[in-house]
């Protein structure tokens, strides 16, 4: 069996670039905390390097022609964290957001966020909804963050807000289906994710995208995520690709083309 893993970084490129690209990539970025004692540093300093990765990672998503990269960079349950990580973790957020978005205006980047927006401190807020805005034309890449994000909640605002459009009249339940109920997700109008990647050796979905992923390909890596560059996302790529997708079909239809995925 050929190690992928002692390819060059540009070898790799050339496999993946002539492979099917996954279309949307979500990941859970995970183990900074560990990667910050395993140094006997501040957890903090953990997420700090780990925004280098967040940088590397997009760099290479818009590099390589991906559509949607969707980026788990703090859940509903990080609240419990102490005050201090958590401040910490919205200044390093609002930090990137404002020394980057002139990058992100360039690149082609539109930036958008999927979550409870509303619960993060109002600065916050400011930078996050600047950075929308100030992007919303763009089409390379988009770069989507989910900020105090909990999938099941999601999905019980949806079933709120529809609720509430039948009552109006502005929909029928008859007509509700697949396709009407994610009009009402966060991630509305975004293709579900192709490959959906968590590092550190955790193998949990942890209430990330529980509807969106119902036929993602799921890549789990022990590198912490401070640790999780370019080279690591080629191989996470290349394996997706050395997969068969079946939707529910046998080998046999797929190779026989009788179905378009
Ligand atoms: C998980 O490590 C990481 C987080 C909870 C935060 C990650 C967020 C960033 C790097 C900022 C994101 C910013 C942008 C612009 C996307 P952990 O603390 O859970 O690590 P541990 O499990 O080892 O303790």
């Amino acid at each position: 069996m050929r190690d992928y893993k002692d390819l060059k970084e540009e070898e790799l490129l050339k496999l993946i670039l002539g492979g099917n690209l996954p279309e949307h990539i979500a990941i859970i970025m995970d183990g900074n905390g560990r990667w910050a004692k395993q140094r006997r540093l501040p957890r903090i300093s953990g997420h700090k390097v780990g925004m280098d990765s967040v940088r590397d990672i997009i760099t290479l998503s818009r590099e390589i022609g991906i559509k949607v990269l969707t980026l788990y960079a703090f859940s509903q349950e990080n609240w419990k964290r102490p005050q201090s990580e958590v401040r910490a973790l919205m200044g390093l957020l609002q930090e990137y957001l404002k020394k980057e978005i002139k990058t992100m205006i360039e690149k082609g980047i539109q930036f958008r966020a999927i979550g409870e927006i509303e619960k993060l401190p109002v600065k916050t807020q400011e930078v996050i909804n600047n950075a929308i805005e100030n992007t919303s034309k763009n089409g390379d890449l988009i770069l989507n963050v989910a900020l105090s994000y909990g999938g099941r909640s999601e999905i019980i605002e949806a079933i709120k807000n529809i609720l509430r459009d039948i009552e109006k009249g502005d929909i029928s339940a008859d007509n509700l289906n697949e396709s009407l109920f994610e009009d009402y997700l966060d991630t509305s109008g975004l293709p579900d994710p192709d490959l959906l990647i968590r590092t550190s050796g955790e193998k949990r979905i942890s209430n990330f995208l529980l509807w969106q992923s119902a036929y993602t390909e799921f890549y789990f890596t022990d590198t912490l995520w401070p640790d999780f560059r370019k080279k690591e996302m080629l191989l996470a790529i290349l394996n997706y690709q050395q997969r068969e997708r079946r939707f529910g079909l046998t080998r046999e239809q797929i190779k026989r083309g009788l179905y378009a995925l």
